[in-house]
């Protein structure tokens, strides 16, 4: 088999990993990849994640049996759609089911006209009507820009002044583009994050191990919202009890709505949920793996993804089991200085000699020049290790992360220190 995976970062890297170890497969191609990819698949740099065209010729032209599209941007403009028309095989939504993710309001509208719990929202067009509605709310509150933001487009403010900020950032000096031409202000909810993904071909779903992203840039949750400086997984508050009621309130619900509305999703489906006071909400949706979410729950799984994928596509998950390993994995990113505002690229990175067998690192943002590994991007490694316990599996993580060096590179010292305490307060 000939796989196709567009994307390049350290999410595409696990992926691709882990289809390697499907025994029949010959060659992976990157559409675009990146420079450590490249000990793993072959990499198309001139082709980018978001080069629909392109990417459709390329698979036509390689033979290609089976292609899986993992950033949001090119599901949400149609990549599955298309390379499904050339007759290809795929993993991943089409534009329709994407909308769960590519836009906001669509996700809030489904979820209220469902009865899936959530924050409660409004949604506005225009600014003048969105600063009104703000005379009338407590504080904080939570701004969301309608499309697709980098992650960015969420604002929390504290008072009625930040909130009026967030509305002309969004809507009036178009900070996040056209994905601020509508805006959700929401109820800012309290609790526990969990991350879900889940493998679903749009009426069967098996969830994955469930994992805790750190968004901040700095320790104790401080600094710039980032796309994810680590992960741990499982999440500890996600116990078989709260997977159960997601699974009844959430999961299955949502996969009904989305047929109802005629957008069955088939792909990864990544609920962001908030273990609130009143019950597990979503916050967010999201269309396909997260990063660095899949650095910690791909090394977990023990089914063959390459399988589990097919059975997506071809509809047939319910008889598929897909299991997992027990203990627990942990991912620590190493950054560029200066993430996620200004960085400098181009810095020479530097590894030892061999990293342990539980270990494993994901390139994100890195390319070759001259065949040297150099920066190129500000998330540039995550560095993943698994073990029985969640403390080795941190230990392990952040030992080997000491030993890869270059110029500016920062991480954060505390991921998984959350999730500890929460096992000890058990
Ligand atoms: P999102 O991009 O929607 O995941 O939002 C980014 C982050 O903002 C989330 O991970 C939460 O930490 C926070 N957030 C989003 N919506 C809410 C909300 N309604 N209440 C509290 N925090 C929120
Ligand atoms: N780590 C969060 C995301 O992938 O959206």
């Amino acid at each position: 088999m000939n796989l196709l995976v567009v994307g390049g970062g350290g999410r595409e890297h696990a992926i691709i990993k882990k289809l390697k170890e499907n025994p029949t497969v010959q060659t992976i191609y990157a559409l675009p990849g990146n420079g450590g990819i490249a000990q793993d698949a072959v990499c198309v740099p001139e082709i980018g994640a978001k080069d629909i065209p392109a990417i459709v010729a390329f698979a036509k032209s390689h033979d290609i049996d089976f292609a899986v599209v993992a950033p949001d941007d090119p599901l949400a403009l149609g990549c599955v759609d298309r390379l499904h028309e050339a007759g290809i095989a795929c993993f991943g939504p089409d534009a329709r089911a994407a909308r769960i993710e590519s836009s906001k309001v669509f996700s809030k509208n489904l979820m209220k006209k469902y009865g899936i719990p959530t924050a409660r929202y409004e949604v506005f067009s225009d600014a003048d009507a969105a600063l009104a509605y703000l005379q009338t709310v407590g504080f904080p509150i939570v701004l969301k820009a309608d499309g697709l933001a980098l992650g960015k487009g969420v604002l929390i403010a504290q008072n009625l002044h930040e909130a009026q900020d967030a509305v002309k950032t969004i809507m009036q000096d178009k900070a996040f583009g056209d994905a601020g031409s509508e805006i959700v202000i929401e109820e800012f909810l309290t609790g526990p994050e969990v991350s879900v993904l889940a493998f679903t071909d749009g009426s069967a779903i098996r969830p994955m191990i469930s994992s805790m992203d750190h968004k901040r840039a700095g320790d104790s949750d401080t600094g710039l919202n980032t796309g994810g400086m680590g992960t741990v997984a499982p999440n500890p508050y996600y116990t078989a009890e709260i997977a159960q009621v997601c699974m009844d309130t959430i999961f299955l619900p949502t996969l009904a709505a989305m047929r109802k509305e005629g957008c069955r999703f088939k792909g990864c489906l990544y609920f962001g949920l908030m273990l609130t006071p009143d019950g597990p909400k979503v916050i967010e949706y999201n269309c396909r793996f997260g990063d660095p979410e899949t650095q910690v729950v791909l090394p977990l799984l023990k089914t063959d993804l390459l399988t589990v994928m097919q059975a997506v596509e071809n509809e047939t998950l319910a008889e598929l089991q897909v299991e997992w390993s027990d203990g627990a994995a942990a991912c620590v990113i190493l950054a560029s200085g200066g993430y996620p505002s200004h960085y400098e690229k181009g810095k020479p990175i530097t590894f030892p000699a061999s990293t342990p067998e539980n270990v494993t690192v994901y390139h994100a943002g890195d390319k070759l020049q001259g065949g040297k590994l150099v920066t190129s991007g500000g998330r540039v490694l995550g560095i993943s290790a698994t073990a029985p316990t969640l403390q080795t599996a941190l230990a392990d993580a952040y030992e080997a992360a000491e030993t890869i060096t270059f110029d500016g590179k920062f991480m954060r010292r505390d991921i998984g220190r959350r999730a500890l305490a929460a096992m000890e307060e058990r």
